[in-house]
Parts: C-alpha cells; sequence; structure tokens
C-alpha cells in the first residue's frame, strides 16, 4: 500500500481536489487498493468545513466529487505517509519548517514539467476562472503521479 497525502494552504481548494482526482483516476484504472489517500492543510481556519464550494462545483462539472473534510497537518502524517505532495513554495517551506523528511516532500507539479508551471496557484481569493485552471493543473499531474508511483 502506497500512502499519499496532498497538502495545501486552507484544504478547501487544492489538495481536497488533488485527493479526489487522484482517487477517481485510481478508480477508473482500477488500482485504488493500491493506495491510501488522504488531504490537509498547513492552516488551521477551516478545520472539520467541506471543500470550498467553488472547487466542488468545478470538480463536480468533471465527475469528480470531493467528501473530504478539512484537518490541519500533524507530526504523525511525517510517518503516517509516504508521500508529502503539496501545492506552491510557501507549502513547501512551512513544511521543512514543521521538520517533514525532505525526501517525502514534493511538489505536485514536478510530476508534470511539460506544463511549464511549478505551483498550483491559490485560487482562494480570485474567481471562478481560477478554479478550472487549477482543476487542469491538478488533473494532468495527477495522471503523471499516479504513473510514477506505479512504475
Ligand atoms: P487552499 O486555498 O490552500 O487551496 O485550500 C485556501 C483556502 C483558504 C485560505 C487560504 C487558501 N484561507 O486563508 O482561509
Amino acid at each position: 500500500m502506497k500512502r499519499v497525502l496532498f497538502i495545501c494552504l486552507g484544504n478547501i481548494c487544492r489538495s481536497p481536489l488533488a485527493e479526489g482526482v487522484f482517487l477517481h483516476k485510481a478508480q477508473q484504472q482500477g488500482v485504488d487498493g493500491m493506495f491510501q489517500v488522504d488531504s490537509c492543510g498547513l492552516g488551521d481556519w477551516h478545520v472539520g468545513g467541506p471543500p470550498d464550494p467553488r472547487m466542488q462545483k468545478t470538480a463536480a462539472s468533471h465527475g469528480v466529487m470531493l467528501p473530504s473534510r478539512a484537518r490541519q497537518i500533524t507530526a504523525a502524517d511525517f510517518d503516517g505517509f509516504d508521500h508529502l505532495i503539496c501545492m506552491d513554495q510557501r507549502n513547501l517551506t512551512g513544511l521543512q519548517e514543521l521538520g517533514a523528511p525532505a525526501d517525502k516532500v514534493r511538489l505536485l507539479l514536478s510530476y508534470a514539467p511539460h506544463l511549464g508551471v511549478t505551483e498550483v496557484p491559490d485560487p482562494y481569493y480570485g474567481g471562478e476562472d481560477g478554479f478550472e485552471e487549477v482543476f487542469r493543473l491538478v488533473e494532468v499531474a495527477c495522471d503523471a503521479l499516479l504513473a510514477d508511483l506505479q512504475s
């Protein structure tokens, strides 16, 4: 079993989307049994809450449901997961400051260098277009991550 944790700032936009998309793709490929997947945030503002309605709407328009509830990362996650996949440089720095094992931490978009973008932008304070762009980036990168973890 490979244990994958997706991490962003609030755990209501990008990382619950990555969790949902990754699981959806794994199920489509019949390999979901190989993975334990979860998401969390560096911050605690939205703990216990559902994903942002705008993120849920965008995901649903692509056939992906987001059932997760927000939680904050804990030190136990550093042992509990094999891959700590974060969305932007700020997340990466935050994880380093918390003492996350460097060999487990990676930016999600590092799996899809052909996108020419290194960070999944935070859509929280922007418009609807931002959520669609986040979906596009996350979908491409989750395809690549899923392939990488099976190779
Ligand atoms: P996320 O977006 O990190 O993709 O979940 C954010 C959601 C909420 C906040 C920041 C980013 N916030 O400051 O409340």
